[in-house]
């Protein structure tokens, strides 16, 4: 170990307990398929393929060697007013594989930027076809989209506005979440119970009059606030309000896209389709970071007017569509062919859910949720602390079982490789279940 690498200081780290962290940091310096390795030397299974990115596993030999002779050849151009070659074969791809009439695809680094540019198209779509009336935008509770001051306005998780709450993005409100244990808890898959949130939608048109309203953003499955699936028919419900009051639906599938629930998209999966779909992650499998907006040709094309020489949407990143991620990007499309990805996380969802479901009578487990390879074990939690169970048994599992698994509070959260191997989960649930057991 480098003498640097004993150095913890300086590194201001996202979304972590620093000064806890510093105190037992968990530091990764290799990776390979399924597992990591620490700096301890352990070797780690990692059930959070990545942070939901990694649906390959990582260091896949064939990504790998396509970054490292993309690197070679180009690594940067200008990304305004010229362009590369991968951009453009990375576009025609992701459009190839995206539900039919998505045509278009902006390139971003982030699921954070694909998000606020999804807002942005929204926003001058009505705009460019004579309705700048329409600027209300409308999120839901509990949802995450990013932390960039768009996705955290239509955002709904409470820590990550509280700070910021004078700042928040004006013109914004949230439709209710799709939760309630009472009525959905221990469900496999999608809950009965629910439809009827959609229609806050429909309330919020009426308070505001529909044409004032922009667009609705949604994740298909709620993913970071702890495995939300939606409810039978509640994205249906959704479309079709959208639908009567000239709404855009967004879809943000920086999570669902590329195979997390057996099909490219949520929106193939639910059969709903949306008018714009976020993404990034699973676009590269995590290697380079990447995002891309997903656009359907009617948004696209009312942008499309004025002289040519007008540049239509004044909007982009310097590493929008950068050659070296899009690089990284056509060899996971490749990969996602080749090895039949979606088709492999189809078959494991079952025994995926089996397994999580074994956990249902569990005395300290109070709801357990999975669709495709997302899921959830959610714990009761400790009296007067809450959170405080989720994060020891996220830390056991690390120093003591070799395993990585996320806590979001009391919720055990998994996102497992689409190309699983069935007895590594065996034993991971296994070491689960010994922690849980054990722990207070
Ligand atoms: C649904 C959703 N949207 C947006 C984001 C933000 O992505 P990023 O962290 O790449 O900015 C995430 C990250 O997990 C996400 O799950």
């Amino acid at each position: 170990m480098s003498a640097a690498a004993d150095k913890l200081d300086a590194y201001w780290m996202p979304f972590t307990p620093n000064r806890d962290f510093k105190k037992e940091p968990r530091i990764i310096t290799g990776a390979n398929g399924h597992y990591y390795t620490t700096r301890d030397g352990a070797k780690v299974y990692d059930l959070f393929a990545g942070l939901w990115t990694s649906g390959v596993g990582h260091c896949h030999p064939k990504i790998v060697e396509a970054v490292q002779q993309q690197v070679a050849k180009l690594d940067f151009a200008m990304s305004f007013q010229v362009s590369t070659d991968k951009s453009f074969a990375l576009a025609e791809r992701v459009t190839g594989l995206a539900p039919e009439g998505f045509t278009q695809c902006f390139f971003t680094n982030s699921g954070s930027e694909s998000v606020d540019t999804a807002l942005k198209i929204a926003l001058g779509y009505h705009r460019a076809r004579g309705e700048g009336n329409r600027t209300r935008l409308i999120g839901r509770e509990r949802s995450y989209h990013g932390v960039n001051f768009g996705g955290m306005s239509v955002g709904g998780i409470l820590p990550n506005r509280k700070v910021f709450s004078a700042n928040l993005i004006p013109g914004v409100d949230h439709i209710r979440a799709t939760m309630n244990l009472e009525h959905t808890a221990f469900t496999r898959g999608q809950p009965e119970w629910g439809a009827h949130l959609a229609d806050d939608l429909e309330r919020l048109a009426a308070l505001h009059d529909g044409s004032n309203i922009a667009a609705v953003i949604v994740e298909p499955v709620a993913g970071s606030t702890g495995i939300l699936p939606p409810p039978i028919g509640y994205l249906e419900r959704l479309r079709e309000i959208c639908d009567k009051h000239g709404i855009l639906l967004i879809f943000d599938e920086v999570i669902t896209a590329f195979g997390r629930l057996g099909t490219p998209f949520a929106a193939d999966r639910f059969a709903v389709m949306p008018d714009i779909i976020t993404t990034a992650k699973g676009l590269t499998n995590g290697v380079i970071p990447m995002g891309a907006v997903l656009v359907r040709d009617h948004v696209y094309d009312a942008f499309m007017q004025g002289p040519d020489y007008m540049i239509e949407l004044f909007h982009g990143y310097t590493y929008s569509g950068h050659p070296v991620a899009a690089a990284a990007g056509l060899a996971v499309m490749d990969i996602y062919d080749e090895e039949g990805t979606f088709d492999r996380a189809t078959a494991l969802e079952q025994p995926f859910e089996d397994l999580l479901h074994s956990f249902a009578d569990h005395d300290k487990v109070i709801d357990v949720r999975n669709i495709g390879l997302m899921g959830a074990i959610e714990l009761a939690p400790r009296e007067g602390a809450p959170g405080a169970r989720g994060l020891e048994i996220h830390k056991r599992c690390f120093w003591e079982e070799n395993l990585i698994i996320r806590n979001g509070m009391d919720t055990l959260q998994f996102s497992p490789f689409l190309n699983s191997d069935i007895e590594d989960w065996n034993q991971a649930f296994d070491k689960i279940r010994r922690v849980i057991d054990t722990t207070d």
